[in-house]
């Protein structure tokens, strides 16, 4: 099948056809990125953002859903899987697997932890069952968690409490965010001789809200309490330090802040918590050091993407993980400030930076938000996401590192048309 005949296909199954026009896509790689200037500037950031494949006049600000796969990414799954599929002999493939480790000892100095405590998992969502199903619950146990938790964080636990018998605690998540002195006293209350696990969201996929990781973890490592920090909102957006958050537990996924590949994430597993978890998967092919050995079996995997998931925070140490953090929070604080001199747009997120960090949420007066980010995306090329409900409903704004200063002008611009004309 010649590429015209490829698109016409796609364009028949309802899908817009691929014009693979992108350097990537003609196999060639992006422009090297220059070193990262002691002070970036925006033309550093244009450069960042031209090792995306992302057409220039798209803007997406949807970084808490999903991010683009960065160019090296690309690049390094394109030719891992090439590589691996001109030869598929276990001889060819045995380099893949050091290509597997040499990612897990790239997570474990990302999260200065050691490779012994890394499992590489297929998302935040089996990271977080994982634990919820490995560790020994049983009746008169209890399990506090965030009320705004994603459902792998919660309906899991609540679905794994039917089974199991333990009691789900839900610790209220009010609005606007109470400050980090509130959740250490709301969970210090709620603690009890029954209580064996918290588990919290470390930043809300709904309004941003950011949780005192390491003061929750602290104070309930002083009572024997396991942690599991959900980080899907966090890994490769903050400078994650888990030598300094010390949970028990956390997880992360690649295709979200990090710019990975699909379907690749991260499980901490603490050494000390390492004793007190079953492994709930047993196949072949477990990782080589430490927990992987008996809890990465998961069978085949995709390791050209496990490698390519290296290539990603490879990109983010060389910008800088410091400088990346807070480029995103200058770019919500400039959607923030923009927003706020919009009559009628009602903010959800905090302006405090110890109380939220670039996932930005607000409702647009009585705009319906649906139509509202179609119109936005269709005629605006602007990507975002809606949150429908009477919770906190709206649109949310996740800038990341690829995002320039030009996409917030573009951005506000925009949204100041339709609350002015309606959608
Ligand atoms: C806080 C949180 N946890 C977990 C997840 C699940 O991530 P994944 O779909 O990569 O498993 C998400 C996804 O948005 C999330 O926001």
């Amino acid at each position: 099948m010649n590429r015209r005949e490829f698109a016409r296909l796609l364009a028949i199954g309802g899908a817009a056809p691929f014009i693979p026009e992108s350097a990537w896509a003609r196999g060639v790689s992006a422009a090297k990125l220059p070193p990262t200037p002691a002070s970036p500037d925006e033309k550093f950031w244009t450069a960042v953002r031209d090792q995306f494949v992302m057409p220039k006049d798209l803007t997406m600000l949807n970084a808490a859903n999903l991010c683009p796969s960065s160019g090296p990414v690309l690049d390094t799954l394109y030719k891992m899987t090439r590589d691996m599929d001109q030869d598929p002999s276990q001889d060819n493939r045995a380099k893949l697997g050091d290509g597997r480790e040499a990612t897990r000892k790239a997570l474990a100095e990302f999260l200065r932890v050691t490779p012994e405590e890394i499992v590489i998992t297929r998302n935040t969502s089996e990271s977080n069952n994982l634990v919820s199903t490995g560790i020994d619950l049983k009746a008169g146990d209890e399990v506090l968690l965030t009320a705004d938790n994603h459902p792998s964080n919660h309906t899991a636990w609540q679905e794994k409490a039917k089974r199991f018998g333990f009691t789900v605690i839900d610790i209220p998540t009010p609005n606007p965010h109470p400050g980090a002195e509130y959740y250490v006293n709301a969970f210090t209350k709620a603690i009890t001789p029954r209580t064996k696990v918290i588990s919290i969201t470390h930043l809300t996929s709904t309004v941003g809200d950011l949780f005192p990781a390491k003061e929750i973890c602290r104070l309930a490592r002083e009572r024997g309490i396991l942690t599991l920090v959900d980080g899907a909102q966090t890994f490769g957006l903050l400078d994650v330090d888990l030598s300094d958050i010390q949970p028990d537990f956390y997880s992360g996924s690649a295709h979200k802040w990090p710019c990975g590949p699909k379907e690749n994430g991260v499980l901490f597993i603490n050494k000390s918590a390492q004793p007190k978890i079953w492994a709930s998967i047993f196949s072949a092919y477990p990782g080589r050091v430490g927990i992987s050995k008996s809890f990465e079996g998961f069978g085949q995997r995709d390791e050209p993407a496990m490698i390519a998931f290296g290539e990603a925070l490879k990109l983010q140490n060389e910008i800088g993980r410091a400088h990346i953090e807070r480029r995103s929070r200058e770019l919500t604080q400039a959607l923030m400030a923009g927003l706020k001199k919009i009559d009628g747009v009602k903010i959800w997120t905090s302006p405090e930076p110890s109380r939220a960090v670039a996932v930005l949420s607000f409702q647009p007066g009585n705009l319906d938000v649906r139509k509202l980010s179609t119109a936005l995306y269709q005629k605006d090329r602007i990507g975002c996401a809606t949150r429908g409900g009477n919770d906190r409903p709206g649109l949310r704004f996740s800038p990341h590192f690829y995002n320039t200063h030009a996409d917030v002008e573009r951005t506000i611009a925009a949204m100041k048309k339709y609350m002015t004309t309606g959608v």
